[in-house]
Protein backbone atom coordinates (compact mmCIF):
# COMPACT_ATOMS: atom_id res chain seq x y z
CA UNK A 1 0.00 0.00 0.00
CA UNK A 2 1.47 3.02 -0.76
CA UNK A 3 1.12 6.15 1.96
CA UNK A 4 -1.66 9.02 0.87
CA UNK A 5 -0.17 12.14 0.49
CA UNK A 6 -2.33 15.15 1.66
CA UNK A 7 -2.84 19.12 1.15
CA UNK A 8 -4.47 20.98 3.96
CA UNK A 9 -5.95 23.96 2.60
CA UNK A 10 -7.82 26.22 5.06
CA UNK A 11 -5.39 24.21 7.39
CA UNK A 12 -6.81 26.38 10.88
CA UNK A 13 -4.60 24.17 13.94
CA UNK A 14 -4.80 21.40 11.71
CA UNK A 15 -8.14 19.18 12.62
CA UNK A 16 -7.73 17.44 9.28
CA UNK A 17 -3.70 17.14 9.78
CA UNK A 18 -4.63 15.20 12.98
CA UNK A 19 -6.74 12.91 11.36
CA UNK A 20 -4.23 12.40 8.21
CA UNK A 21 -1.14 11.40 10.88
CA UNK A 22 -3.63 9.26 12.58
CA UNK A 23 -4.17 6.78 9.77
CA UNK A 24 -0.53 7.12 8.88
CA UNK A 25 -0.88 9.10 5.84
CA UNK A 26 1.71 12.05 5.01
CA UNK A 27 0.53 16.00 4.87
CA UNK A 28 2.87 17.02 2.55
CA UNK A 29 1.75 20.93 2.10
CA UNK A 30 -0.41 23.05 4.11
CA UNK A 31 -1.90 26.71 4.15
CA UNK A 32 -3.48 29.45 6.56
CA UNK A 33 -3.06 33.22 6.82
CA UNK A 34 -3.83 33.48 10.57
CA UNK A 35 -1.26 34.55 12.22
CA UNK A 36 -2.04 32.57 15.78
CA UNK A 37 -3.14 29.44 13.75
CA UNK A 38 -0.13 29.00 12.32
CA UNK A 39 2.02 29.31 15.44
CA UNK A 40 -0.24 26.56 16.95
CA UNK A 41 0.43 24.44 13.64
CA UNK A 42 4.12 25.04 13.73
CA UNK A 43 4.54 24.15 16.90
CA UNK A 44 2.84 20.97 17.20
CA UNK A 45 3.74 19.84 13.07
CA UNK A 46 6.78 21.46 12.80
CA UNK A 47 7.79 24.08 10.07
CA UNK A 48 8.32 22.18 7.17
CA UNK A 49 4.95 22.11 5.35
CA UNK A 50 2.96 24.85 6.51
CA UNK A 51 2.71 27.88 4.19
CA UNK A 52 1.68 31.10 6.24
CA UNK A 53 -0.08 33.15 3.99
CA UNK A 54 -3.13 34.01 2.08
CA UNK A 55 -4.34 31.48 -0.30
CA UNK A 56 -4.88 33.81 -3.16
CA UNK A 57 -1.30 34.25 -2.93
CA UNK A 58 -0.36 30.27 -2.99
CA UNK A 59 -2.36 28.45 -4.83
CA UNK A 60 0.20 28.28 -7.62
CA UNK A 61 2.73 26.49 -5.58
CA UNK A 62 -0.05 23.36 -4.37
CA UNK A 63 2.02 20.21 -4.97
CA UNK A 64 0.79 16.98 -6.08
CA UNK A 65 -1.52 15.34 -3.67
CA UNK A 66 -3.59 12.24 -3.43
CA UNK A 67 -6.12 14.08 -0.87
CA UNK A 68 -7.06 17.21 -0.79
CA UNK A 69 -8.53 18.55 2.52
CA UNK A 70 -10.02 21.63 4.11
CA UNK A 71 -12.48 23.53 5.53
CA UNK A 72 -13.26 27.02 3.36
CA UNK A 73 -14.69 29.85 5.00
CA UNK A 74 -17.76 30.26 4.05
CA UNK A 75 -18.21 33.59 1.74
CA UNK A 76 -21.11 35.23 -0.04
CA UNK A 77 -21.75 34.36 -3.97
CA UNK A 78 -22.26 36.76 -6.13
CA UNK A 79 -25.29 36.54 -8.90
CA UNK A 80 -23.86 39.44 -11.08
CA UNK A 81 -24.13 38.43 -14.69
CA UNK A 82 -25.87 34.96 -14.32
CA UNK A 83 -29.15 34.20 -15.17
CA UNK A 84 -31.28 34.23 -12.53
CA UNK A 85 -30.89 31.45 -10.02
CA UNK A 86 -27.69 30.81 -10.23
CA UNK A 87 -24.77 31.89 -8.47
CA UNK A 88 -21.06 32.53 -9.65
CA UNK A 89 -17.87 31.23 -7.61
CA UNK A 90 -15.57 33.57 -8.98
CA UNK A 91 -13.86 35.38 -7.15
CA UNK A 92 -14.08 33.60 -3.57
CA UNK A 93 -12.04 31.30 -1.64
CA UNK A 94 -13.86 28.63 -2.57
CA UNK A 95 -13.31 28.64 -6.38
CA UNK A 96 -9.19 28.59 -5.50
CA UNK A 97 -10.10 25.04 -4.79
CA UNK A 98 -11.81 24.54 -7.61
CA UNK A 99 -8.56 25.88 -9.09
CA UNK A 100 -6.51 23.83 -7.30
CA UNK A 101 -8.70 20.50 -8.04
CA UNK A 102 -7.85 21.48 -11.85
CA UNK A 103 -4.40 22.04 -11.57
CA UNK A 104 -3.28 18.90 -9.45
CA UNK A 105 -6.08 16.32 -9.80
CA UNK A 106 -6.07 14.78 -6.98
CA UNK A 107 -7.63 11.15 -6.49
CA UNK A 108 -9.68 12.85 -3.95
CA UNK A 109 -11.32 15.77 -1.76
CA UNK A 110 -12.81 16.33 1.74
CA UNK A 111 -14.26 19.86 2.24
CA UNK A 112 -16.07 20.58 5.61
CA UNK A 113 -18.32 23.71 6.03
CA UNK A 114 -21.54 24.19 8.33
CA UNK A 115 -24.78 22.97 8.38
CA UNK A 116 -26.52 25.81 6.87
CA UNK A 117 -24.63 25.82 3.70
CA UNK A 118 -27.35 22.94 3.12
CA UNK A 119 -30.14 25.47 3.68
CA UNK A 120 -29.12 29.26 2.78
CA UNK A 121 -30.27 31.16 -0.08
CA UNK A 122 -32.48 28.45 -0.15
CA UNK A 123 -30.47 25.89 -1.34
CA UNK A 124 -28.77 28.43 -3.61
CA UNK A 125 -25.28 28.15 -1.82
CA UNK A 126 -24.87 24.43 -1.70
CA UNK A 127 -25.96 24.40 -5.37
CA UNK A 128 -23.47 26.58 -6.75
CA UNK A 129 -20.79 24.48 -4.64
CA UNK A 130 -21.99 21.25 -6.17
CA UNK A 131 -22.67 22.69 -9.64
CA UNK A 132 -18.85 23.71 -9.68
CA UNK A 133 -17.59 20.70 -8.02
CA UNK A 134 -19.81 18.43 -10.48
CA UNK A 135 -18.31 19.73 -13.40
CA UNK A 136 -14.81 18.96 -12.46
CA UNK A 137 -14.13 15.17 -13.52
CA UNK A 138 -15.45 14.19 -9.88
CA UNK A 139 -18.43 11.95 -8.25
CA UNK A 140 -19.44 13.75 -5.23
CA UNK A 141 -20.66 12.36 -2.15
CA UNK A 142 -21.91 14.77 1.34
CA UNK A 143 -23.53 13.98 4.53
CA UNK A 144 -24.15 15.92 7.52
CA UNK A 145 -22.18 14.44 10.45
CA UNK A 146 -22.52 15.19 13.83
CA UNK A 147 -19.08 15.19 16.51
CA UNK A 148 -21.23 13.11 18.86
CA UNK A 149 -21.08 10.75 17.10
CA UNK A 150 -17.94 10.21 17.10
CA UNK A 151 -17.50 9.91 20.57
CA UNK A 152 -17.06 13.57 21.19
CA UNK A 153 -19.92 15.51 23.61
CA UNK A 154 -20.59 18.23 21.46
CA UNK A 155 -23.77 19.06 19.36
CA UNK A 156 -21.94 20.19 16.47
CA UNK A 157 -23.29 19.16 12.81
CA UNK A 158 -21.09 19.52 9.88
CA UNK A 159 -21.40 18.89 6.65
CA UNK A 160 -18.51 16.65 4.52
CA UNK A 161 -18.37 17.04 1.12
CA UNK A 162 -16.21 14.13 -0.33
CA UNK A 163 -14.73 13.91 -4.28
CA UNK A 164 -13.73 11.01 -6.18
CA UNK A 165 -12.25 11.47 -9.26
CA UNK A 166 -13.53 9.73 -11.96
CA UNK A 167 -11.26 6.86 -14.04
CA UNK A 168 -11.98 5.48 -17.06
CA UNK A 169 -12.77 1.93 -15.01
CA UNK A 170 -15.25 3.63 -12.47
CA UNK A 171 -17.28 6.31 -14.69
CA UNK A 172 -20.43 4.90 -12.90
CA UNK A 173 -21.13 7.88 -9.69
CA UNK A 174 -23.42 5.22 -7.78
CA UNK A 175 -20.20 2.66 -6.38
CA UNK A 176 -18.41 5.54 -4.73
CA UNK A 177 -21.13 5.34 -1.96
CA UNK A 178 -18.92 5.57 1.15
CA UNK A 179 -20.97 7.96 3.83
CA UNK A 180 -24.07 6.31 4.88
CA UNK A 181 -23.08 3.92 7.61
CA UNK A 182 -25.56 1.21 5.94
CA UNK A 183 -27.42 1.13 2.57
CA UNK A 184 -30.16 -1.52 3.87
CA UNK A 185 -32.09 1.87 5.10
CA UNK A 186 -32.01 2.90 1.17
CA UNK A 187 -35.15 1.40 -0.25
CA UNK A 188 -37.73 0.65 -3.00
CA UNK A 189 -38.32 3.58 -5.01
CA UNK A 190 -35.18 5.69 -3.76
CA UNK A 191 -33.13 2.58 -4.59
CA UNK A 192 -34.26 2.42 -8.03
CA UNK A 193 -33.84 6.31 -8.72
CA UNK A 194 -30.11 5.90 -7.10
CA UNK A 195 -29.54 3.38 -9.85
CA UNK A 196 -30.55 5.59 -12.90
CA UNK A 197 -28.78 8.79 -12.86
CA UNK A 198 -30.38 10.38 -15.54
CA UNK A 199 -33.54 10.21 -13.21
CA UNK A 200 -31.34 12.47 -10.56
CA UNK A 201 -32.77 16.13 -10.47
CA UNK A 202 -30.33 19.16 -11.98
CA UNK A 203 -28.81 20.72 -9.54
CA UNK A 204 -29.25 24.55 -10.65
CA UNK A 205 -33.21 23.92 -10.33
CA UNK A 206 -33.26 23.02 -6.75
CA UNK A 207 -34.40 25.76 -4.97
CA UNK A 208 -34.79 24.41 -1.50
CA UNK A 209 -32.89 22.76 1.48
CA UNK A 210 -30.60 20.03 0.06
CA UNK A 211 -31.23 16.42 2.12
CA UNK A 212 -28.55 15.70 4.71
CA UNK A 213 -27.18 12.72 2.59
CA UNK A 214 -26.33 12.76 -1.13
CA UNK A 215 -24.71 11.81 -4.35
CA UNK A 216 -23.75 14.39 -8.00
CA UNK A 217 -21.97 13.86 -10.97
CA UNK A 218 -22.48 15.86 -14.02
CA UNK A 219 -24.91 18.37 -13.31
CA UNK A 220 -27.05 16.05 -11.26
CA UNK A 221 -27.67 14.96 -7.74
CA UNK A 222 -29.67 12.59 -5.87
CA UNK A 223 -30.34 13.19 -2.21
CA UNK A 224 -32.20 11.47 0.59
CA UNK A 225 -32.74 12.36 4.39
CA UNK A 226 -30.91 9.44 5.49
CA UNK A 227 -32.12 7.92 8.96
CA UNK A 228 -30.12 9.58 12.07
CA UNK A 229 -26.87 8.17 12.26
CA UNK A 230 -26.64 5.59 14.58
CA UNK A 231 -23.09 5.87 15.97
CA UNK A 232 -19.35 4.91 15.59
CA UNK A 233 -18.78 5.25 19.07
CA UNK A 234 -20.54 5.38 22.07
CA UNK A 235 -22.13 8.74 23.23
CA UNK A 236 -20.24 10.75 25.82
CA UNK A 237 -21.78 13.33 28.36
CA UNK A 238 -19.64 16.23 28.85
CA UNK A 239 -19.57 15.41 32.54
CA UNK A 240 -16.96 12.69 31.33
CA UNK A 241 -14.35 15.33 29.56
CA UNK A 242 -14.43 17.87 32.72
CA UNK A 243 -11.21 18.93 34.55
CA UNK A 244 -11.40 17.92 37.94
CA UNK A 245 -9.02 21.03 39.26
CA UNK A 246 -10.26 24.33 37.54
CA UNK A 247 -8.92 27.49 38.68
CA UNK A 248 -11.53 30.49 40.64
CA UNK A 249 -10.89 32.59 37.31
CA UNK A 250 -13.11 30.71 35.23
CA UNK A 251 -16.46 31.27 37.58
CA UNK A 252 -18.76 33.36 36.79
CA UNK A 253 -18.51 37.00 37.90
CA UNK A 254 -20.90 37.97 40.86
CA UNK A 255 -22.86 40.53 37.96
CA UNK A 256 -23.33 36.79 35.85
CA UNK A 257 -23.94 34.52 38.92
CA UNK A 258 -27.00 37.56 39.88
CA UNK A 259 -29.06 37.27 36.41
CA UNK A 260 -28.47 33.35 36.38
CA UNK A 261 -30.29 33.05 39.91
CA UNK A 262 -32.75 34.98 38.50
CA UNK A 263 -33.26 32.47 35.43
CA UNK A 264 -36.25 30.59 34.93
CA UNK A 265 -36.36 26.82 34.66
CA UNK A 266 -35.79 24.60 31.84
CA UNK A 267 -34.41 21.24 32.90
CA UNK A 268 -34.99 19.85 29.23
CA UNK A 269 -32.33 18.51 26.83
CA UNK A 270 -32.01 19.76 23.23
CA UNK A 271 -30.37 17.78 20.54
CA UNK A 272 -28.53 16.01 23.88
CA UNK A 273 -28.10 19.50 25.18
CA UNK A 274 -29.04 19.82 28.73
CA UNK A 275 -30.16 23.32 29.58
CA UNK A 276 -30.82 23.76 33.18
CA UNK A 277 -32.22 27.40 33.12
CA UNK A 278 -32.49 30.21 30.62
CA UNK A 279 -34.32 33.84 31.17
CA UNK A 280 -37.56 34.25 31.21
CA UNK A 281 -39.54 34.05 27.56
CA UNK A 282 -36.17 33.62 26.47
CA UNK A 283 -34.56 31.67 23.62
CA UNK A 284 -31.66 34.15 23.99
CA UNK A 285 -28.18 32.07 24.36
CA UNK A 286 -26.70 34.54 26.53
CA UNK A 287 -28.87 33.59 29.36
CA UNK A 288 -28.77 30.35 29.28
CA UNK A 289 -27.08 27.72 32.06
CA UNK A 290 -26.15 24.69 30.23
CA UNK A 291 -25.78 21.21 32.25
CA UNK A 292 -23.46 18.83 32.34
CA UNK A 293 -25.23 15.19 31.50
CA UNK A 294 -25.86 15.83 27.74
CA UNK A 295 -23.03 17.16 25.16
CA UNK A 296 -21.97 20.61 25.20
CA UNK A 297 -23.87 23.30 22.06
CA UNK A 298 -21.43 24.02 19.15
CA UNK A 299 -18.74 25.28 20.17
CA UNK A 300 -18.07 28.46 18.40
CA UNK A 301 -14.83 30.76 18.03
CA UNK A 302 -16.98 33.81 19.04
CA UNK A 303 -19.43 32.69 21.74
CA UNK A 304 -16.83 30.96 24.24
CA UNK A 305 -16.33 34.10 26.44
CA UNK A 306 -19.55 35.36 27.02
CA UNK A 307 -22.21 32.67 26.58
CA UNK A 308 -21.22 29.64 27.08
CA UNK A 309 -22.29 28.54 31.05
CA UNK A 310 -22.20 25.67 32.91
CA UNK A 311 -23.59 24.77 36.52
CA UNK A 312 -20.66 21.83 37.36
CA UNK A 313 -21.08 20.34 40.35
CA UNK A 314 -22.24 23.18 42.79
CA UNK A 315 -20.13 25.73 40.98
CA UNK A 316 -21.46 28.05 37.50
CA UNK A 317 -18.69 28.53 35.78
CA UNK A 318 -17.21 28.55 32.07
CA UNK A 319 -15.32 25.82 30.16
CA UNK A 320 -11.38 25.42 30.37
CA UNK A 321 -9.54 26.12 27.12
CA UNK A 322 -8.45 22.28 28.04
CA UNK A 323 -12.11 21.23 28.02
CA UNK A 324 -12.64 22.92 24.57
CA UNK A 325 -9.79 20.86 23.48
CA UNK A 326 -11.16 17.80 25.10
CA UNK A 327 -14.58 18.70 23.11
CA UNK A 328 -13.24 19.34 19.72
CA UNK A 329 -11.26 15.91 20.21
CA UNK A 330 -8.12 17.77 20.16
CA UNK A 331 -4.86 16.83 22.46
CA UNK A 332 -5.08 19.02 25.94
CA UNK A 333 -1.99 21.16 24.84
CA UNK A 334 -2.77 21.22 21.35
CA UNK A 335 -2.78 24.83 21.58
CA UNK A 336 -0.66 25.28 24.38
CA UNK A 337 1.42 28.17 22.07
CA UNK A 338 -0.64 30.86 21.97
CA UNK A 339 -2.69 32.48 24.90
CA UNK A 340 -5.73 30.78 26.63
CA UNK A 341 -7.93 33.82 24.88
CA UNK A 342 -6.78 32.56 21.73
CA UNK A 343 -7.43 28.60 21.89
CA UNK A 344 -11.09 29.74 22.44
CA UNK A 345 -11.36 31.59 19.18
CA UNK A 346 -8.97 28.24 17.32
CA UNK A 347 -10.69 25.32 18.60
CA UNK A 348 -14.08 27.17 17.80
CA UNK A 349 -12.83 27.02 14.31
CA UNK A 350 -11.91 23.78 13.92
CA UNK A 351 -12.83 20.56 12.82
CA UNK A 352 -13.26 17.48 15.68
CA UNK A 353 -10.14 15.04 14.17
CA UNK A 354 -12.26 12.17 15.16
CA UNK A 355 -15.24 13.34 12.35
CA UNK A 356 -13.14 13.67 9.61
CA UNK A 357 -11.17 10.64 10.36
CA UNK A 358 -14.13 8.64 10.13
CA UNK A 359 -14.86 10.09 6.44
CA UNK A 360 -10.84 9.98 5.35
CA UNK A 361 -10.90 6.51 6.67
CA UNK A 362 -13.16 5.63 4.00
CA UNK A 363 -10.47 6.34 1.03
CA UNK A 364 -7.83 4.04 -0.72
CA UNK A 365 -4.41 4.18 -2.57
CA UNK A 366 -6.21 3.03 -5.44
CA UNK A 367 -8.41 5.68 -5.40
CA UNK A 368 -11.89 4.04 -4.23
CA UNK A 369 -13.58 4.67 -1.58
CA UNK A 370 -14.52 1.54 0.97
CA UNK A 371 -18.43 0.87 1.11
CA UNK A 372 -19.40 2.18 5.16
CA UNK A 373 -19.18 -1.04 7.89
CA UNK A 374 -22.40 -2.48 8.60
CA UNK A 375 -23.85 -0.31 11.89
CA UNK A 376 -23.11 -1.11 15.44
CA UNK A 377 -26.57 -1.50 17.31
CA UNK A 378 -25.48 0.92 19.96
CA UNK A 379 -28.85 1.99 22.10
CA UNK A 380 -30.68 5.03 20.72
CA UNK A 381 -29.27 7.40 22.91
CA UNK A 382 -28.42 8.41 25.92
CA UNK A 383 -30.18 11.95 26.09
CA UNK A 384 -33.79 12.09 26.47
CA UNK A 385 -34.24 13.30 23.00
CA UNK A 386 -30.81 13.10 21.74
CA UNK A 387 -30.69 12.89 17.67
C1 LIG B 1 -13.17 27.23 9.33
S1 LIG B 1 -11.50 27.60 9.60
C2 LIG B 1 -10.75 26.04 9.29
C3 LIG B 1 -10.23 25.41 10.54
C4 LIG B 1 -9.45 24.14 10.37
N1 LIG B 1 -10.16 23.13 9.62
C5 LIG B 1 -9.04 23.60 11.71
O1 LIG B 1 -9.22 22.39 11.98
O2 LIG B 1 -8.56 24.38 12.55
C6 LIG B 1 -11.07 28.52 8.16
C7 LIG B 1 -9.64 28.94 8.11
O3 LIG B 1 -9.42 29.63 6.88
C8 LIG B 1 -8.40 30.59 7.10
N2 LIG B 1 -8.44 31.58 6.02
C9 LIG B 1 -9.38 32.53 5.79
N3 LIG B 1 -9.07 33.24 4.69
C10 LIG B 1 -7.92 32.72 4.20
C11 LIG B 1 -7.10 33.03 3.07
N4 LIG B 1 -7.43 34.01 2.24
N5 LIG B 1 -5.99 32.29 2.87
C12 LIG B 1 -5.65 31.30 3.72
N6 LIG B 1 -6.38 30.97 4.80
C13 LIG B 1 -7.51 31.66 5.05
C14 LIG B 1 -8.72 31.14 8.49
O4 LIG B 1 -7.59 31.73 9.09
C15 LIG B 1 -9.22 29.88 9.23
O5 LIG B 1 -8.19 29.28 9.97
Amino acid sequence: MNVMRTVELFAGIGGFRIAADRLGWETVWANDSSEKACIVYHDRFGPKELHQGDFTELKAVVPDHDVLTGGFPCQPFSSAGKKEGTRDARGTLFELIVDVLKMRRPKFFVLENVKRLLTMENGGHFATILGSLAELDYALEWRLLNAMHFGLPQNRERVVILGVRKTREQLDPRIRLALPEDFSTIKGRQRDRLAEPATWNTIPEHKARFPDWGLASAGRFFGLDLEKFTTACPLVRLAAVLQDTVPAEFDFTEATLKWAHENDPVNRFIHGVEILSNQRGGARMGYTIFGTNGVAPTLTSTTSRHYERYKIGERYRRLTNIEYARIQGFPDEHCKAVSVYDQYQLFGNAVPPPLVEWVLSRLSDDGITRHALPRRKEPATLFDDAN
